[in-house]
């Protein structure tokens, strides 16, 4: 008996973080992140997901890139996606003088430096000059500050930072698993996040906001929830920013950011249309997919938190991954703690000559 794409399948333990699917709950190393995430900057709640300890790290004296990598980033065409590139300036980094700095500290680099390559490579598409790293301004402030070379304000920061406190761990989910996977080769974290991105920018798991806009704008242009959701499903298409893989109920994840966009920015037009479609969307979806318990997943509200802070589509998945990245790190030194190599069987189905 087989269980396709591991469903249900328990491959790892880990203190890192549960997701219970039922209750609809998520704990960082036991503490719910609906208390902490709210009361945590992007830097404390790395420490604590990395660590377990309550401080706070410094990603400042680290976010210069180095000049090797910036000239890998400078050459790529700028037709290539930020994903791809963000995934080859990290690869990289796989220089011997940073495999040998102890994993946290190559944990800590790889995150505080991934938004800087995402801007880099951003800014040189749309011809823009680069802009460096304001060592003033914390974790989330900066990313904003480089992608648009303008101080943000404090509602943009705490949108951002709430969204990326929430999306920082969650598992074993895909990219989470390829990360443990290439490190369990003992290979080495450089490798393990390379995997992990190029896991990451799928549209079944981090590339489903752009989706969600594509899909809300399709239903303000048409006019008609029904029509819209029927035709795609009629046609065998999914309905990004719904259902997920161990949530039967309603994403706690996109239960804050809901909140967090209303409180943020009251009424908005967008978001009305939002969260008028989701409930019509979640009653269709219970209509042509009986017993399946489809709601909305993070991607949803994700959606419209960019939206409110002006990020551009082709961004969301990169800064995704900008949070996660603290989870893939955590994980891939939790499977070095106590490794086994994965290696699962297949079953030979084709004919025997
Ligand atoms: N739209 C329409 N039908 C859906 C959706 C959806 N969004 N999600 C699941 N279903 C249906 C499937 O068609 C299937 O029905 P069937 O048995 O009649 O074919 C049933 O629900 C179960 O689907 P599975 O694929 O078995 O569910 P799985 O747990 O493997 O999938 C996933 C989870 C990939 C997230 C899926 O719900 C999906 O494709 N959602 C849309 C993409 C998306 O929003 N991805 C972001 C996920 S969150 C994240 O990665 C951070």
């Amino acid at each position: 008996m087989i269980q396709k794409g591991l469903k249900d399948v328990v491959a790892v333990e880990t203190k890192i973080a549960s997701v219970d699917g039922e209750k609809g709950e998520l704990r960082y190393r036991g503490r719910k992140v609906d208390e902490i995430v709210g009361e945590a900057t992007f830097e404390e709640l790395a420490t604590f997901i990395w660590n377990g300890k309550k401080e706070s790290v410094d990603f400042k004296s680290v976010r210069k890139l180095p000049e090797h990598v910036e000239r890998v980033i400078d050459t790529l065409p700028g037709e290539i996606s930020i994903m791809d590139a963000t995934r080859t300036a990290v690869s990289a980094f796989a220089h011997l003088s940073f495999k040998e700095l102890p994993l946290y500290e190559q944990a800590v680099n790889l995150t505080a430096t991934l938004p800087v390559i995402i801007a880099r490579h951003y800014r040189k598409q749309q011809g823009l000059p680069i802009i460096q790293p304001d060592s003033t301004l914390n974790h989330t402030a900066n990313y904003l500050w480089m992608l648009n070379g303008e101080k943000p304000s404090d509602a943009q920061v705490e949108a951002l930072e709430t969204y990326l406190n929430l999306t920082m761990e969650h598992g074993l989910n895909a990219s989470t698993f390829a990360a443990r996977v290439t490190i369990s080769t003992e290979s080495d974290l450089t490798a393990a996040v390379t995997s992990a991105l190029g896991t990451m920018k799928g549209p079944l798991h981090g590339g489903a906001p752009s989706g969600v806009i594509d899909l809300l704008e399709e239903i303000r242009e048409v006019g008609d929830v029904k029509a819209v959701i029927e035709k795609k499903l009629s046609e065998g298409e999914r309905i990004m920013g719904f259902g997920h893989r161990v949530y039967k109920t309603e994403d706690p994840r996109s239960i804050l950011l809901r909140e967090k966009c209303l409180r943020l920015h009251g009424k908005d037009e967008w978001l009305d249309l939002a969260t008028q479609a989701e409930k019509e969307i979640i009653e269709l979806l219970a209509i042509h997919k009986p017993g399946r318990k489809l709601y909305t997943n993070v991607e949803f509200y994700a959606a419209a938190i960019m939206r409110s802070i002006a990020m551009p589509p082709e961004l969301f998945t990169p800064t995704f991954s900008a949070a996660r990245i603290v989870g893939w790190t955590a994980h891939a030194i939790e499977q070095l703690s106590d490794n086994t190599i994965f290696r699962p069987q297949s079953i030979y189905v084709g004919n025997m000559l």
